[in-house]
């Protein structure tokens, strides 16, 4: 795809939230990329322009049969003014494997990226630089197609959008409570549990609704068939440390692939610190903690970076993970990944895709 990608300017900028009161996907920036598909042209009509409610047909077929998809990534500034993406190739390759899953068409990575690349430099004043700060990008593609057959769209929209960002659990780092879901089941094999759409996270919010009511900041989730095996906590892939080596559950095509998941596997493995992925049940996190060497449970995403677990439940049955404290893997672990996507530490994996220099 070589499409020239329209710019259309607003007349008025926003004015920017203070950085200390981000929270987590609270504001947006002044621009959005759009592009259009319909069955007969392909994707057309990229623009760049202001950031604004959309008009859509009340029986566009999204908001019938739940076409749509998302991807999560982040635009860091480092001290020096350069911005950097994080494996967004990565990313790109996820968006066509949810579009394949929810029949919806494929886009062109190379063409997407640049896009975002453009969008984020237009927006470069958004990125935040206090501690823990970023833009958080969230590309989106649905269906829009004015028809209530039950089939794939004929018409779709991709948007991205920007949004200044602090921790996603309130405060970097902290250790999280999670309530371990035995009632409710967030995906199965062969269902959509691998790829990033929508209706994944409406399927969650029964339980999470309960876990907060508890107290709970996240849901770990188990198997659908056995109700047994860890599989993942909805909006971060789980580590466990037991005895001096690091187990996340396999990805067995339920489980979303993260792109931080396998960031942190890659080094661990270059880290020397033996690390596998295997099925792993709750019970033998139980017994692990049972017999004292359950030493760090970590959560890892791109919203949450990486976050220590300081206390599991499950089955009515709590357990307090090292003793409510960072561990010192959790800890390293967000040092290294949060020092090499701001560019303060080596990058020995090439992950980090630069967008450009800006003064500061
Ligand atoms: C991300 O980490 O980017 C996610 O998409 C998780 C989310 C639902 C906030």
């Amino acid at each position: 795809m070589n499409q020239e990608i329209l710019f259309i300017q607003r007349e008025e900028l926003k004015t920017k939230p203070d950085t200390s009161s981000l929270g987590f996907g609270k504001y947006f920036s002044d621009y959005m990329f759009v592009m259009d598909f319909h069955s007969e042209t392909g994707w057309y009509n990229p623009r760049i322009t202001p950031y604004e409610p959309l008009t859509l047909d009340p029986a566009a077929m999204v908001f019938h049969y739940g076409q749509a998809i998302f991807e999560g990534m982040k635009a860091y500034k480092g001290a020096d003014g350069t911005i950097q993406l994080f494996r967004p190739e990565k990313n790109m390759k996820r968006f066509n494997q949810s579009c394949d899953r929810l029949c919806i068409p494929q886009i062109d990575e190379e063409f997407l990226l640049r896009a975002i690349k453009q969008l984020v430099f237009t927006e470069k004043d958004w990125i935040p630089d206090g501690d823990g700060t970023s833009l958080y990008i969230r590309p989106f593609i649905f269906s829009t197609e004015a028809y209530l057959g039950v089939r794939p769209a004929k018409e779709y929209k991709l948007l991205v959008i920007l949004s200044p960002s602090g921790a996603y659990y309130g405060s970097q780092l902290s250790p999280v409570k999670i309530y371990v879901e035995e009632q409710y089941v967030r995906a199965s094999i062969g269902g959509v549990g691998h790829v990033k759409t929508a209706g994944n996270y409406a399927a969650s919010l029964k339980a999470q609704e309960k876990a907060d009511a508890n107290g709970f900041a996240q849901i770990l989730w188990l198997d659908a068939k056995e109700n047994k095996y860890v599989e993942e906590v909805g909006s971060m892939n789980i580590f466990f440390k037991i005895n001096g080596e690091v187990v996340t559950p396999r990805l067995n095509g339920s489980i979303l692939p993260g792109v931080t998941r396998d960031s942190v596997i890659q080094l661990l493995n270059y880290w020397k610190i033996p690390v596998r992925e295997e099925k792993i049940s709750i019970e033998e996190v139980y017994a692990a903690h049972e017999r004292g060497e359950l030493e760090e449970v970590f959560g890892a995403g791109t919203a949450a970076v990486i976050s220590p677990v300081g206390e599991l439940h499950w089955n009515d049955h709590a357990i307090v993970i090292n003793d409510y404290k960072i561990g010192q893997l959790s800890q390293d672990l967000y040092d290294e990944m949060t020092g090499i996507q701001l560019g303060n530490k080596e990058d020995p994996f090439n992950w980090v895709v630069k967008v450009a220099q800006v003064e500061v």
